[in-house]
């Protein structure tokens, strides 16, 4: 076990140690250490048996700090950032030499974000240095979104997770990046892609590459339970398939007729920013039961739907 606990006293030295603390934001927990020390930076992948060409997201508590990292501000990244700021979209600008390799995956640019969560943001005050915070999963696993999902998946190899209650969006962040100034949709999350419209006008999707992952969030796995999940658009006609098996449904809204072992509504009148928040959650906790099986509903495709959608997707696929 490690230690859950609400003291950023006890965060901020640990963490001025060079050691891990995982971290609650709005989106999901972090695992995060200094982002200038590479015996932190080496834990966070060992830790998270991530590999080392999947780059971290760097966490400030202000635009300064991020001016201290990034060579240039793209205007349209300026406005996102007045916007959205604190808030769960990720910016990737062109990086200072500052930024260690390691961080960047030896790319020029670094993905940065300022996390709209009081304790988180607390902490970074507290701190002389930014943190990087992948998500606090095992490579490939859900992400956390309460401090004991942190400490079922890490126990010992982390000191303390901090207290932070459960994440308000649970789903990751949105990253934007920019080609000639122009914002590009690298991975759908929190926030819509009509929000992000309305601020900085049409943006265009990053091309998918499974084999050169721009951002390996796009690797097409992740995001998993252990229990074999499946993506339907009839789930009754699902259901009579598996009518042998013991299976846990995951639905949007309020519907008659189905039945099954568990089935969970993410959101009975039917909010997707709702649903979203509920839906790692979910997944974590049919995890628990010993299922044959999760059949989960396709999503509209619109706003929210499009991040769950994606990420059902993800977690539907064989390893
Ligand atoms: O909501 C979030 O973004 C959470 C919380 C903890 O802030 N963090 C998170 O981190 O989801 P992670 O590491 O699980 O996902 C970050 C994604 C990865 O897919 C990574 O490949 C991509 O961001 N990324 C990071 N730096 C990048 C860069 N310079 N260029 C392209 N993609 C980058
Ligand atoms: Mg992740």
């Amino acid at each position: 076990m490690s230690i859950i606990s609400s003291d950023i006293d006890m965060a901020v030295s640990i963490l001025n140690r060079n050691e891990l603390v995982g971290i609650p934001t709005e989106t999901v927990y972090g695992l995060a250490g200094n982002i200038f020390s590479e015996s932190a930076i080496h834990k966070i992948f060992e830790t998270k048996q991530r590999p080392l060409f999947n780059p971290l997201i760097v966490h400030v508590h202000s635009l300064d700090q991020l001016l201290g990292l990034t060579e240039e501000l793209p205007d349209k990244a300026k406005q996102l950032a007045d916007h959205f700021w604190p808030g769960s979209l990720t910016l990737i600008l062109k990086k200072k030499a500052i930024i260690p390799d390691l961080i960047s995956a030896g790319k020029d640019t670094v993905a940065v974000r300022m996390p709209n969560h009081p304790v988180t943001i607390q902490l970074l005050k507290r701190l002389d240095f930014p943190l990087a915070a992948p998500s606090a999963n095992p490579f490939g696993c859900i992400s956390p979104t309460s401090a004991s999902h942190v400490d079922g998946y890490f126990k010992d190899s982390i000191e303390m997770v901090l207290e932070g209650g459960d994440c308000q969006n649970g789903i990751e962040s949105t990253i934007i990046g920019f080609e000639q100034g122009e914002p590009i949709l690298y991975r759908l999350g929190a926030i819509s892609r009509e929000e992000i419209e309305n601020v900085v006008g049409s943006i265009q999707l990053k091309n998918k590459d499974d084999k050169a992952p721009e951002a390996p969030g796009m690797l097409s796995r992740h995001y998993a339970p252990r229990t074999k999940t499946y993506l339907v658009r009839d789930v009754s006609k699902a259901l009579e398939e598996f009518s042998d098996k013991k299976v846990g449904v995951i639905l949007f809204k309020r519907v008659s007729n189905i039945n099954a072992d568990k089935v969970i509504i993410l959101s009975p009148n039917g909010n997707l920013k709702e649903a979203a928040s509920k839906l790692y959650n979910t997944m974590h906790y049919l995890d628990t039961l010993e299922l044959d099986a999760i059949v989960a509903e396709e999503f509209p495709n619109e706003g929210l739907g499009l991040s769950i959608n994606d990420r059902l997707r993800r977690a539907t696929k064989d390893a």
